[in-house]
């Protein structure tokens, strides 16, 4: 037996109860000292996040890519970046992983490629009409020449969603569809041969051992048939996520996709598992993308989203058990992602912040970072006494805040850059880790350079610095983590209790679990045991912005 036989509990599927965590390669840990994060740094970065205790990784994208987003704009999908490594140490990495008993889910990004990717290149020399056009999604544009674009759609990172392209003549020629930058042209999900290559894809990594993918933009791949016209609402979220009916996202066609997709993993062993992107209206939209022949996991958003409200997030967490129950799946529990501002931050933000907007210098309603923190510190305790899987992103462990002040000539986001500055964008939440609080770049690497500048007073956040304090975030994280698994939360059911409307209060077994989210201490049973807190617990009342777990008599 390996030792991640072992490691699985016997007969159950993984993926239901696991705890995964999150990398975005570029930011994890840098070997080269380019000041981009790699793979080799990952590898030798593998013992911390065994020691912190949970059970996979998911990589944001490594593959080949002119980066424009990131990585999200892949040119090359069965190969690694030079910035990131090699095959050889991706192969190092998963085995090295593998070996500490964390299993490794890849991300896949199959709504769109790069405008590099060989296939857009053959599409663009082969002209209107062509078969190499028919794989993304070429139109000719409206108007007397067709000057103006098919449709209005509006790109999610801002401007238009249409590119127009210049025909090997030279002459203005048809149009090209992007969601996102237009360096990331979409593919036609009908077209028969986008569905074999990705199969294929598929199989490429399934065969080198990932234990599944995370699936990007997974709501995005079908479009409604004739491309209508459709403006967002002005406060809409650029994900899409609080808006029914849009003819670009959760269009019923994709779940034929991902049925295709479950039968391809079905022919592997080991329960490889899909986990979709997918930002949806409503709870149950979300969990017809868990349909048992369907993916198995898909981001819990609407979680994600609540605000710092106890009415609210009970609703949502009683909303979300019967969404995903009713499908026989379990529900999965997320905080922090690279797209949103850190939770640490967001739960304190005194005004709205639409998911896309980003923090910066002249951004208003910043948070008290004391009540941030505290209150970061208690979702975290919240969500991981819920039952099903839940998913950290690198850095809460922290307890990072948003990078709150990157100079504009910093920035990265496409988002920054299409919007002309008015929406900061995701950079924020990207920062290079902090390691050692008295190395260059925090340890980041050995050379000191970063491709995001990280704040000055990052050494409190250092992992060596926490290491050392009992009551560090990390420390608190461990502990969660150990519990969570030693009273079995991610499995069973919950007992609501009652503690008042400013309280999140509920029984798993015999350990009770109480988030204050009132203005006022919270009393505590006379009996209560407390087995952990958020915040240090003084007495007989719980502070404000605190999550406690207690058994009593
Ligand atoms: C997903 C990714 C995001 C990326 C976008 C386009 O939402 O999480 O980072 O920009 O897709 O691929």
């Amino acid at each position: 037996m390996t030792q991640l036989e072992q490691f699985a509990a016997p007969g159950s599927e993984w993926w239901r109860s696991a705890v995964i965590y999150q990398i975005y390669p570029r930011s994890f840990a840098d070997a080269s000292g380019d000041g981009i994060g790699d793979l080799p740094g990952i590898t030798a970065r593998l013992d911390a996040l065994k020691d912190l205790g949970v059970d996979a990784i998911w990589l944001s994208p490594f593959m080949t890519s002119p980066q424009r987003d990131a990585g999200y704009d892949v040119a090359d999908y069965r190969d690694v970046d030079p910035l990131f490594g090699t095959l050889a140490d991706f192969d190092t990495m998963l085995a090295e992983a593998h070996a500490r008993g964390i299993r490794v889910i890849v991300d896949l990004v199959p709504n769109h490629s790069s405008d590099q990717h060989e296939w857009f290149q053959q599409a663009l020399k082969a002209g209107p009409g062509s078969p190499e056009r028919a794989r993304y999604i070429f139109r000719d544009g409206r108007g007397e020449n067709g000057e103006l674009p098919p449709n209005n759609w509006e790109s999610v990172f801002g401007g238009g969603m249409w590119q127009r392209v210049t025909e090997s003549d030279g002459t203005p020629g048809q149009w090209y569809l992007h969601i996102f930058d237009a360096t990331q042209p979409d593919f036609d999900w009908n077209n028969e041969e986008v569905q074999e290559e990705f199969r294929s894809i598929l199989r490429f990594w399934l065969d080198r051992g990932v234990d599944g993918f995370r699936v990007d933009v997974a709501h995005g791949m079908i479009k409604t048939e004739g491309l209508p016209d459709y403006v967002p609402p002005a406060d809409a979220d650029s994900m899409g996520g609080g808006q029914a009916d849009v003819p670009y996202w959760g269009q019923d066609g994709v779940h034929e996709i991902y049925r295709d997709w479950h039968k391809v993993l079905a022919e592997y062993d080991g329960d490889r598992a899909l986990c979709g992107e997918a930002w949806l209206p409503t709870l149950e939209r979300t969990a017809e993308w868990v349909r048992p022949d369907e993916m198995h996991q898909t981001f819990n958003f609407p979680y994600l989203m609540t605000p710092w409200d106890a009415e609210k997030l009970r609703s949502v967490i009683r909303e979300s058990l019967d969404a995903f129950g009713n499908v026989g799946a379990p529900s999965t529990w997320v905080l922090s992602n690279h797209d949103v501002v850190r939770h640490a931050t967001r739960l304190a933000l005194t005004v709205d912040n639409p998911q896309g907007e980003g923090i910066g210098p002249n951004t208003a309603g910043k948070p008290d970072p004391v009540v941030g923190l505290a209150r970061g510190r208690a979702a975290t305790a919240l969500m991981l006494a819920l039952p099903g899987s839940a998913y950290i992103y690198q850095g809460e462990e922290l307890g990072l805040p948003e990078a709150m002040e990157i100079p504009d000539e910093y920035r990265q986001d496409p988002t920054w850059f299409r919007t002309n500055g008015e929406r900061y964008g995701r950079d924020g939440c990207r920062v290079p880790l902090p390691w050692d609080a008295d190395a260059p770049a925090y340890g980041f690497n050995e050379t000191g350079r970063s491709w995001l500048p990280q704040p000055s007073e990052w050494a409190q956040f250092a992992r060596s610095t926490e290491e050392a304090d009992p009551t560090s975030t990390l420390a608190l994280y461990k502990e969660l983590l150990v519990k969570r698994r030693e009273f079995g939360f991610a499995t069973g059911s919950l007992v609501w209790e009652d503690a008042g409307v400013d309280a999140v209060a509920f029984r798993r077994g015999d350990v009770h679990v109480l988030v204050n989210l009132g203005s006022a201490p919270l009393p505590l049973p006379a009996d209560a045991t407390i087995v952990l807190a958020s915040q240090p617990v003084e007495g007989s009342e719980l502070p404000v912005d605190t999550t406690v777990w207690y058994t009593r008599g």
